[in-house]
C-alpha cells in the first residue's frame, strides 16, 4: 500500500512538475503524501524511533532547501542544506553504531522481529541480587574497574556520584575508566556529554572498540542503567533483533556488577541474558541513591 502511494505521489508530482496548475491535483498530492508520511512511520518502533526522527529532520532539511531554489531564496538553500546533511549524517552514524543499514531500520518492522526472538531464545539462571556493602568491598578490592554507564546513569542524573566513586575508589588504588558504548543513552555522544557535565577526566572514557578486547582482564564491571549496549544476546542469539549490534562484552569481566531498578527492558524491548549469568550480581535500586550508598561505604571502608 505504501508502495502504490508512493507510486502516485510520484506520478501527481511529475504532472505538476510538467504544467498541471490544478489546485484539485496540488490538495491531493499533499494529502498523500501526508498519509504515505504517517503509513511509513506507523510501524517503526523501539530502539529505531530516534533514527527515524533524526531523518524525518533531515528531510524537513531538504524540503526547505528545495523551496529556496524554487523561490530564489539563498538563505533558505544554505539553512536547508546544512539541516539536511547534518540530520542525513546523524542518521547513517546512528545505523551504524548499531550496525544496521538504514533501509533495514526504515522497513524491518522492528517489533516483528522483537516476538520472534521472544519465543526464540529463553536465556537461563538465576538473578544473584546484591546488597551495598557486598558491592563496594568488591569494587574496593579490585584492581581494575570498568563502569559502563547508560541511560539509565542519566534519567538518575547521577553523573557527579559517579565521579564521586571513581574518586574513592581510586583513593584505595583501583584503576577505573569508563567504557563508550557509540549509542549508549539516546543520542550520539550522550554519555560523553553526562560525565563531562561532572569533570570525569577525557582520557578515562575508552571507546567500545579499546575496551572490549581487555575485558578479560577487568575485575570488577560496574554498568550503571544500561541494557541493551551489554546484552550478550546481540553477539549470541541470531534471532534477536539487536543481533549484530556490537556490545561492550560487559560479561567478560571478573564480576560484573548491574545497577538498575528492577528487571525491566531496555529500549529494544528484550530480555538480557547477562543479569543471569554465573558472574553477574545485580545491585538493584535507583542508580543515584544507590551510588551515593556505594560512596559512603568505599569511604567508610
Ligand atoms: P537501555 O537499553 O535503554 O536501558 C536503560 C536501563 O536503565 C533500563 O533497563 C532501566 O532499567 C534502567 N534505568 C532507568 N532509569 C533508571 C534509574 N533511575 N536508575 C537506574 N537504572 C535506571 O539503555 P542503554 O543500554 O544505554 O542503550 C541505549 C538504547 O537506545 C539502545 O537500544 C540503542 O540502540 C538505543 N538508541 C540509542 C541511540 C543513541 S544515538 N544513543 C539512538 C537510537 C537508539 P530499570 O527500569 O529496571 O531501572
Amino acid at each position: 500500500m505504501n508502495g502504490l502511494l508512493f507510486l502516485f505521489s510520484l506520478l501527481l508530482a511529475i504532472a505538476m512538475a510538467a504544467g498541471s496548475h490544478s489546485m484539485g491535483l496540488m490538495l491531493l498530492f499533499i494529502i498523500l503524501a501526508l498519509a504515505l508520511g504517517v503509513l511509513m512511520v506507523m510501524p517503526i518502533g523501539g530502539a529505531d524511533m530516534p533514527v527515524v526522527i533524526s531523518l524525518l529532520n533531515s528531510f524537513t532539511g531538504l524540503a526547505v532547501a528545495a523551496d529556496g531554489f524554487a523561490i530564489e531564496n539563498i538563505a533558505m538553500i544554505i539553512a536547508g542544506t546544512l539541516v539536511g546533511s547534518s540530520g542525513t549524517l546523524l542518521t547513517l552514524t546512528m545505523c551504524k553504531a548499531m550496525n544496521r543499514p538504514v533501509t533495514n531500520v526504515l522497513f524491518s518492522a522492528f517489533g516483528k522481529a522483537e516476538t520472534a526472538a521472544a519465543g526464540g531464545a529463553a536465556a537461563t539462571g538465576s538473578v544473584r541480587a546484591v546488597q551495598a556493602d557486598e558491592a563496594a568491598m568488591l569494587l574496593s578490592m579490585a584492581g581494575r574497574v570498568v563502569i559502563v554507564p547508560g541511560y539509565g546513569l542519566a534519567v538518575a542524573q547521577a553523573q557527579h556520584q559517579v565521579r564521586q566513586l571513581a574518586d574513592e575508589l581510586a583513593l584505595h588504588g583501583v584503576e577505573v575508566s569508563y567504557a563508550i558504548h557509540p549509542v549508549a543513552g539516546r543520542m550520539p555522544g550522550h554519555m560523553n556529554v553526562l560525565l563531562a557535565e561532572a569533570d570525569v577526566p577525557y582520557d578515562q572514557l575508552i571507546e567500545m572498540e579499546a575496551i572490549n578486547p581487555e575485558m578479560d582482564r577487568v575485575d570488577v564491571c560496574l554498568v550503571i542503567g544500561a541494557n541493551d549496549v551489554v546484552n550478550p544476546a546481540a553477539r549470541e542469539d541470531k534471532s534477536s533483533p539487536i543481533y549484530g549490534m556490537p556490545i561492550i562484552e560487559a560479561e567478560k569481566a571478573g564480576t560484573v556488577i548491574v545497577m538498575k531498578r528492577s528487571m525491566g527492558k531496555g529500549f529494544a524491548g528484550i530480555e538480557n541474558a547477562l543479569f543471569l549469568r554465573d558472574n553477574c550480581r545485580m545491585l538493584f535500586g535507583d542508580a543515584k541513591a544507590s551510588l551515593q550508598e556505594l560512596v559512603a561505604l568505599v569511604k567508610a571502608g
